[in-house]
């Protein structure tokens, strides 16, 4: 058996999964965001390691086998959260999370230093408030008596796996979500880290997703009835491993995951291609492999809220009856999902979202097929993007809130002119976890093998010619919308 631990922005999800993939149980444990103010997200470390440990306590004691036969364990964590730890690693205050916006003073500044085109091509990417280095300078500035006793930063699932194993390190797939990674070399730079007054040993030793990074303490173990023989493998980034878990391991094969935001990410072997900043570039949990992303802030949290707000009392299968019966388009209204700003194109903090087009005829079925166009329609623009480099899609897997639905499964065929595909059990980051770990322990000799014995396709939505046409159409009046 192997664990795999997704340490999440609401909650951690705990999977064990048997050698042939499947799921033997699952445990879920849910902390609260801290918001102290307006674009503040916050997160108290300890609380991620108390839940963890009281998830896999519940994990464990359910489990029949012994526990010497779990051989690995390994991570998916949220990205981009900033811990900081004194010498002797005791945390200094709360995480600054992914989602938190304090920081877009500080994102100017890192243009101002590094300059916006060496960044690119050191980072493969552009300053972003949702990023690492940002939040570093945030506290360097805000809370300098803070930094001053700052030994070493890390990301959530890193200090997760700092008091499962007592070894400091960070992988690949993560650290390049930071600001401070060479994403082609596979190193800290030392160029920005100079430029900001940062050095090395503030940063933690390097690693694969899959690498051995220490086996659990003997204090871990008795917290939680995990074996100490059981071996912890580091993990990697959320997005990675979602990609992992859901087989996005060459060339050619993209992913659409619609969560609280929504990502669509396409598989890179080369470090080398130019998207100007446009998408995310990051390393991928699987070695020297990459990815490039877009995302949607609101994307399942734009249904969310649209349901919350005008029928509460419904769950999302009533509240999502009608749509079936609303043509493509839905009869002229358009919904654009910029919620709380958007990531990808247009990477704006401040822009909101809009309904367009009403109509005396529309009813509430029309609205609600609206906002999964309008959200389908935003991650079809980080495809075109894609496209627009040269890259062939035509496949695409969908998982997460945007796979639960036939109707939005095929508006995302007819949307993004694509086959798409549905996975039988689909677990997401947390699989990509798991597998990691059963790589990691020796199961497979590489981790498309361990996708070919774990994963399998279980239903494929491909696009309605009819319905391509409409879309086209719609989705050039929703671009003009943003301008
Ligand atoms: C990616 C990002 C989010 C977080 C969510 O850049 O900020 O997808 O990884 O955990």
């Amino acid at each position: 058996y192997v664990i795999g631990v997704d340490l999440g922005t609401s909650a951690v999800k705990i999977l064990l999964v048997d050698q042939n993939g499947q799921v033997c149980s699952e445990v879920s444990k849910s902390y609260p965001l801290i918001i102290e103010r307006s674009g503040y997200s916050e997160q108290n470390p300890e609380e991620w390691v108390e839940k963890t440990r009281e998830g896999l306590a519940e994990l464990i004691q359910q489990f029949e086998g012994e526990a010497s036969d779990i051989e690995g364990i390994s991570f998916s964590g949220q990205m981009h959260g900033l811990v900081l730890v004194d010498e002797n690693h005791q945390v200094l205050r709360n995480a600054i999370l992914w989602n938190d916006t304090r920081t877009t003073k500080q994102c100017g500044d890192i243009y101002e230093t590094v300059g916006k085109q060496k960044l690119l091509d050191i980072t493969k990417n552009p300053a972003l408030e949702g990023f690492t280095l940002p939040k570093i300078l945030w506290v360097k500035e805000n809370e300098p008596e803070i930094f001053a006793r700052a030994s070493v930063f890390m990301l959530p699932k890193d200090y997760l796996r700092y008091r499962m194993t007592g070894q400091v390190h960070m992988d690949y797939s993560d650290a390049a979500g930071t600001l401070l990674l060479n994403v082609a070399k596979r190193e800290w730079s030392q160029e920005i880290l100079d430029l900001f007054g940062l050095t090395q040993e503030f940063c933690p030793a390097l690693v694969e997703s899959h690498e051995f990074t220490g086996n659990v303490t003997a204090e871990f173990a008795q917290a939680t009835g995990l074996s100490e023989a059981t071996k912890v493998f580091a993990g990697g980034a959320d997005n990675a491993c979602g990609a992992i878990g859901s087989g996005i391991l060459s060339e050619g094969k993209t992913l659409c995951s619609i969560g609280t935001s929504g990502v669509v990410l396409s598989y890179e072997e080369r470090s080398d291609l130019d998207f100007e900043g446009k998408v995310h570039y990051f390393n991928h949990g699987e070695e020297n492999a990459f990815y490039t992303m877009g995302v949607t802030l609101a994307a399942g949290y734009s249904l969310s809220w649209f349901k919350d707000t005008f029928a509460k009392e419904e769950n999302f299968e009533q509240f999502l009856e009608g749509v079936a019966e609303v043509p493509a388009g839905s009869n002229g209204l358009l919904f654009t999902p910029y919620l709380v700003g958007e990531r990808t194109p247009h990477a704006d903090s401040n822009i909101r979202g809009s309904f367009i087009g009403v109509d005396a005829a529309h009813e509430r079925k029309h609205f609600a097929r609206a906002v999964l166009e309008g959200i389908t329609f935003s991650l079809h623009e980080s495809i075109e993007i894609f496209r627009s480099s040269g890259k062939t899609i035509d496949s695409i897997i969908s998982i997460g809130g945007g796979a639960k639905n036939e109707t939005w499964l095929q508006m995302q065929a007819d949307i993004f002119n694509a086959k798409v595909e549905k996975l039988s059990s689909e677990q997401g980051p947390g699989m990509g976890a798991a597998m990691l770990a059963a790589y990691g322990s020796g199961w497979f000799g590489s981790l498309k093998e361990c996708a070919e014995a774990f994963l399998q396709t279980a239903k494929t939505y491909k696009p309605i010619p009819e319905n391509v046409e409409t879309y086209q159409k719609v989705f050039g009046i929703y671009q003009q919308v943003y301008t």
